[in-house]
């Protein structure tokens, strides 16, 4: 058994945290295993808690279309993950202590896939991923060094909901994030890494 199925099912069964008290399922992550390039947002919302898989509602369905029309990679190239692994009650911010006990899963899952890019969807998977108060609006538009040691790119971006409620600009942004992942990820295979 690969690693990451071993770690996807240690956390099927996951009570760190009061979000398992709540939740259908537990949203693993999903994707290639080897993927160069892994997204990572926030955590469940609604379709996602009842499916067992990440960005599978409207946001999703927009990742899916920026994906490809901007990267040429469909979600079966990439992997993809959230920052907590249950829905939070009525979608809200995950607390403190729930990142704090869910953020091993993620840290095992970049370890695994140990893609050479990770491209943050939103304030609240940037923020928390690159370790800083700073809101998305400023951390965008440029990459960023993973904040202990070595590990991937990093390019943050707007998540999916904020393009489907801020209109053209907030999508425009997004593009132009996509396609920045998309070069890194092509300039570090040119230099001989994933
Ligand atoms: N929003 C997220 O941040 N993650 C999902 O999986 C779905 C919606």
């Amino acid at each position: 058994m690969s690693q990451l199925v071993e770690l996807r099912e240690e956390a099927a069964g996951c009570t760190r945290c009061p979000l398992a008290a709540g939740r259908t399922h537990v949203v693993f992550g999903e994707g290639d295993p080897h993927a160069g390039l892994m997204l990572v947002g926030e955590g469940p919302g609604r379709e996602e808690d009842r499916l067992g898989r990440p960005f599978v509602g409207r946001s999703g369905q927009l990742l899916d279309r920026l994906l490809l029309e901007e990267t040429g990679l469909t979600r079966q190239d990439v992997y993809i993950a959230n920052v907590v692994k249950c829905r939070p009650p009525n979608n809200r911010d995950p607390l403190p202590d729930e990142i704090a006990a869910c953020r091993p899963y993620l840290d095992r899952q970049v370890a695994l896939v140990q893609p050479a890019v990770v491209l943050t969807l939103g304030n609240f998977a940037s923020r928390t991923l690159l370790g800083t108060g700073e809101g998305i609006t400023r951390l965008r538009g440029r990459t960023h060094v993973w904040p202990a040691g070595s590990g991937p790119v990093v390019v943050p971006t707007f998540h999916p909901a904020a393009a489907l409620r801020g209109g053209g600009e907030v999508m425009a942004k997004m593009r132009a994030d996509f396609v920045r992942a998309r070069q890194t990820l092509d300039a570090s295979r040119a230099a001989g890494s994933r």
